[in-house]
């Protein structure tokens, strides 16, 4: 199966429209959606809107901004800007969105034989995977050859292959405009498709990626967007300013 894979939209709908733009004849079947819908941006209810046309189209796990802003758990660990845009957010989501929000499944979601998805690792939502001793944990924890994962905002890669018995592993940072990964059989990976609507690795550009997994190829993208629409209606919208400002450097 042949997936088009989106994390962390966070309310970003110009960066949605971006990435559905440049995706659409790349032929995939499916949608892999990595959590954080919304939180952050002013268009929550449409970002939830194309989640919910989607049907059987797409499976979601739902990240830790869909979480509170569902009304599920309190924002109280959030900082300022976000704990404003939670309650920004929850003022304005309607009926049928909320609903929606408030069922989306906790990851991790096994897809397929070999292949899991998660919002921040396979043991916690809420984990950041950002060094190798963090990845390394997941590694020993799961057996999926293919874990992909968000919640950073980084588009990253983890690999590790056993050599006599030890676990080696590496890491990087997927930079630039196209990366193509073919995946060895015998390694396993953590990929992290990145931020479609709040990249924070310096690139404004919008990040998804399409993962063929009988090749076991993935393919990694960042597509231009309108960022100054997206800042001026997060303004306009009396969401913190700060968190449209953000959006220009990618930070
Ligand atoms: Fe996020």
């Amino acid at each position: 199966m042949r997936y088009l894979v989106l994390s962390d939209i966070h309310g970003n709908y110009q960066a949605l429209e971006a990435v559905l733009r440049h995706s659409r004849r790349k032929k995939f079947q499916h949608v892999l959606f990595l959590g954080d819908a919304v939180g952050y941006g002013a268009s929550p209810n449409h970002v939830l809107d194309w989640l919910r046309s989607l049907g059987p189209r797409v499976t979601s796990v739902r990240g830790n901004h869909d979480r509170v802003c569902a009304g599920l758990d309190t924002a109280d660990y959030f900082n300022r800007y976000a704990r404003q845009a939670v309650f920004w957010t929850q003022e304005r989501l309607n009926r049928k969105n909320l609903a929606f929000l408030r069922k989306m499944p906790v990851g991790p979601i096994r897809i397929e034989p070999g292949l899991l998805i998660c919002h921040g690792s396979p043991l916690d939502e809420d984990a950041y995977l950002f060094s190798a001793g963090e990845a390394r944990e997941v590694f020993e924890a799961v057996d999926e050859q293919v874990v992909l994962f968000g919640h950073t905002h980084v588009p990253s890669l983890f690999v590790t292959r056993r050599i006599d018995g030890r676990r080696v592993l590496s890491g990087r940072i997927l930079a630039g405009a196209r990366t193509v990964l073919d995946l060895d059989p015998d390694q396993e990976y953590l990929i992290n498709p990145g931020s479609a609507g709040q990249p924070r690795d310096r690139d404004p550009r919008a990040a998804y990626a399409i993962y063929d997994h009988e090749k076991r190829r993935f393919y990694h993208y960042r597509v231009p967007y309108q960022v100054r629409e997206a800042r001026r209606r997060i303004r306009q919208a009396g969401l913190p300013p700060v968190l449209g400002d953000r959006l220009l450097y990618g930070a």
